[in-house]
């Protein structure tokens, strides 16, 4: 059985992504990494512990991340980001914490600790600031080669950026993190606004979450309204939310439901244009692509999939 982290600044689409994860029957959820951007990392692991317990499936371990950007000591959650999560990061709806506590083992070290223990059956899907994986990849680059895969959802190939025209917000969280990973020789799959923005889910979908009676379904119901009702007043016209972090645990589970672009990523780091996911110059020419960029996707056969899964966590079974 596949075995996946998800590393998440627990806001709703990490939240509809851990959702997914735990509908896959396929995939075991070994662990989820706490990191920043939607929400601080106390705040998100907050919210992983409180959703995983709603869920029914307070077996999942969650271990605190790094809590700011490499570049950086500290790090606020931005006027953005509060609007279209919540302050609380789950669309202001209360669910009870959870009596557990992060596990003492940080962030980091679970990941390398997993890349030795679990090798080519362990994909990292990344879905906020990428500062613990590179942080995890300073510190034992051996891990380069033994993960199974790093699906990351972020990054914006051949669309506009969703913070402003270039960038992307979890590639802008940490800039120099991601820059890191695409430059360091570890194979990658980038999940981009190229995509996710094409993947929509609207109030006739979280209604029948909120039919099925479950104190789950209506949560999912309430908090994904939200996303819906922020995503109204940000990107009129688009016809629902974005499913972001979501679509990146559905490719790493089956690959092919995008088309991609072979390509050798950096992120530009300085000038008006810091944050943009762009094609390393510098290395045009290498044979070896680290990157596949996903272009297309079949939005169909996605929604679908996850409505069944995300569907059967809301329902309890
Ligand atoms: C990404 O940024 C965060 O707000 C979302 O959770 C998603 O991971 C979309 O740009
Ligand atoms: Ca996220």
């Amino acid at each position: 059985m596949k075995k996946i982290i998800l590393d998440l600044d627990t806001g709703i689409d990490d939240t509809l992504a851990i959702a997914y994860a735990l509908g896959s029957g396929e995939a075991e959820l070994i662990g989820i990494t706490g990191t920043y951007g939607n929400v601080t990392v106390d705040q998100g692991v907050r919210n992983s512990l409180a959703v995983t317990d709603l869920f029914g499936h307070p077996e999942v371990r969650v271990y605190r991340g790094v809590d700011h950007p490499l570049a950086r000591d500290t790090f606020s959650v931005s006027e953005g980001s509060a609007f279209i999560h919540g302050a609380n990061g789950i669309g202001e709806v209360e669910i009870p914490d959870s009596n557990r506590e992060p596990e003492t083992e940080s962030a980091v070290d679970f990941i390398v600790d997993a890349a030795k223990t679990y090798g080519k059956e362990l994909t990292y899907v990344p879905t906020g600031a990428l500062t613990n994986i590179a942080t995890a990849l300073r510190k034992a680059p051996e891990i380069r080669n033994l993960l199974g895969g790093i699906v990351l959802m972020g990054g914006a190939l051949t669309v506009p950026g969703n913070v402003n025209a270039w960038t992307e917000a979890n590639i802008s969280q940490d800039p120099e993190a991601a820059d890191y990973l695409f430059r360091s020789g570890v194979r990658s799959e980038m999940i981009g606004l190229d995509v996710t923005m094409q993947t929509l889910l609207t109030r006739k979908q979280t209604a029948q979450w909120r039919d099925l009676g479950t104190p789950a379904g209506a949560f999912l119901a309430d908090m994904t309204d939200y996303y819906i009702r922020a995503y109204e007043k940000t990107a009129p016209g688009l016809g629902g939310c974005g499913l972001h972090d979501p679509l990146a645990v559905a490719v790493a589970l089956d690959p092919t439901i995008v088309a991609t672009l072979p390509i050798n990523l950096k992120v530009e780091l300085d000038g008006p244009t810091r944050g943009r996911t762009i094609g390393d110059y510098d290395r045009l020419n290498d044979p070896f692509k680290t990157t596949s960029v996903a272009v297309a996707v079949n939005v169909s056969r996605f929604l679908d999939d996850f409505m069944a899964r995300v569907t059967s966590v809301a329902a309890g079974k």
